[in-house]
């Protein structure tokens, strides 16, 4: 592996293109949307400067790693010389499908295709393509240079080679895989999915307040958030999303999103990005 693609500059594209560089790799940035880009790379620049200021890279190797960074607006243009492209779009099917496809057709016959959902069936998207043994899952979290875990998922007919190639190449980046099946939710999503939905059922119910759920979880389970908390963050859309691909995915009722989080997601509350969630961010 020596160049790699992230298509999609939101938090988590940004994110994944900032470790790949870092660790030296040659990185194309690709989005459509010339201003989401640029706020990628800002965004990008700003992480840099937070890891230069606590002395965790040098002035040198926040340069070095902008030069190896490439924005760019063109999947089909990007990746023809790919050793691995990691789609990290929105999870939309429809888009991650567009996205796949084009990426698919002009790629390297090599190339392997790497999928950063958190909740659709890499199976499924690996059939999208021409190359379903050459397809993997390689979820990061977020914030993407702080979090050890990249959960490596194994789709029906992804290769023990491929599987290896991932394996290898996180590590190279700094991080941990784990390598788990393609199931609803991988692990990490099955068991966490479920913490926060139950954390806002006790909100509901009056059980505790906001403060008071995180409180329990901070100090009695060593949780560097509280699960309200940490919904906010990882926004109440792609929580409540989640928890349908588990509940329709598993058809098990215990997995039925909770109806506040619903209707805080109706109401366009979906925490930190709209600044306002099971906490008032700053927006
Ligand atoms: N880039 C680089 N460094 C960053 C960063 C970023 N984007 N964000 C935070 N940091 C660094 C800070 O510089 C700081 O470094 P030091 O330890 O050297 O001081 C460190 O991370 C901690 O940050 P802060 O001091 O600002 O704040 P904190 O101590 O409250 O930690 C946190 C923030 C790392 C987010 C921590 O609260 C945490 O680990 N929370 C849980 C996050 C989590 O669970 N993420 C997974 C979400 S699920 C997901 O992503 C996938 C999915 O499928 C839904």
């Amino acid at each position: 592996m020596k160049k790699i693609v992230v298509i999609g500059g939101g938090t988590m594209g940004n994110g994944i293109a900032h470790v790949c560089a870092m660790s030296g790799y040659s990185v194309k940035l690709v989005d459509a949307n010339e201003q989401a880009l640029d706020r990628a790379m800002i965004l990008i620049e700003k992480n840099l400067d937070r890891m230069l200021a606590k002395e965790k890279i040098t002035q040198a190797q926040k340069l070095e790693t902008l030069e190896r960074l490439h924005p760019a607006l063109s999947i089909s243009q990007s990746v023809l010389e790919a050793d691995l492209i990691i789609e990290a779009v929105p999870e939309i099917l429809s888009l991650k499908e567009s996205v796949l496809r084009e990426a698919d057709s002009v790629a390297p016959e090599n190339a392997i295709l790497a999928s950063n959902t958190s909740s659709i069936s890499i199976t499924k998207l690996a059939s999208m393509t021409s190359r379903s043994d050459r397809f993997i899952g390689m979820h990061f979290f977020n914030p993407v240079p702080v979090m050890k875990l990249v959960e490596v998922v194994r789709g029906l007919d992804t290769s023990q080679r491929t599987v290896d190639a991932i394996m290898k190449t996180a590590e190279f980046l700094g991080k941990t895989p784990v390598e788990v099946q393609d199931s609803p939710g991988f692990v990490s999503n099955r068991v966490l999915m479920p913490m926060i939905n139950e954390a806002i059922f006790c909100l509901q119910e009056g059980v505790g307040n906001a403060e008071q759920v995180d409180e329990v979880m901070k100090l009695g389970m060593a949780h560097p958030m509280g699960p309200l908390r940490l919904a906010d963050f990882i926004g109440l859309d792609v929580c409540l999303n989640i928890l349908n691909v588990l509940y329709e995915g598993f058809k098990d009722p215990k997995y039925r999103p909770s109806p506040l989080l619903v209707k805080m997601v109706d109401a366009g509350k979906l925490g930190d990005k709209t600044g306002q969630g099971f906490y008032l961010h700053g927006k």
